[in-house]
């Protein structure tokens, strides 16, 4: 008896376990956190958490950095701004429930709202 719940647990905790991964991740996965974390000359200095709630990885984030300025140079490894739009991680994996995190300095915050990325659920 017990022994067979356990089966039933195991395999209903595998099937969520695919659902999530196969149907419910997206790019609204990619939450972004900013808040001010200081002054850099006279500028509000801005910290930016950005994480993947998906239990996917995805990669090759991309987000909308139209109008983007900072006076705080940012890694290109991190944040590499081409135009209006900003490559996250350098294109490379952004785990799930693994922050990535960078700090900019503009007299305002920018949404930073994430475009597109590509969803890894093998
Ligand atoms: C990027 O942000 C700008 C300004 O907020 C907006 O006008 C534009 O539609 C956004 N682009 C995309 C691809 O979301
Ligand atoms: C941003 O704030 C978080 C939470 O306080 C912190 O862990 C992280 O190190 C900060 N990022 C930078 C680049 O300082």
């Amino acid at each position: 008896m017990a022994n067979s719940t356990t089966k039933i647990l195991t395999i209903v905790s595998f099937l969520v376990l695919i659902s999530q991964g196969y149907s419910q991740c997206s790019l609204q996965d990619i939450t972004i956190v900013q808040r001010q974390s200081g002054v850099v000359r006279n500028q509000p200095k801005w910290n930016v958490t950005i994480s993947n709630r998906c239990i996917c990885t995805q990669t090759d984030v991309k987000l909308n950095c139209t109008d983007f300025q900072t006076i705080l140079p940012i890694p290109t490894s991190i944040l590499k701004v081409e135009g209006n739009v900003c490559t996250l991680n350098d294109g490379n994996p952004v785990y799930s429930n693994t922050d990535i995190s960078f700090e900019y300095a503009s007299s305002k915050s920018f949404p930073l709202n994430p475009i597109s990325s590509q969803i890894n659920c093998s």
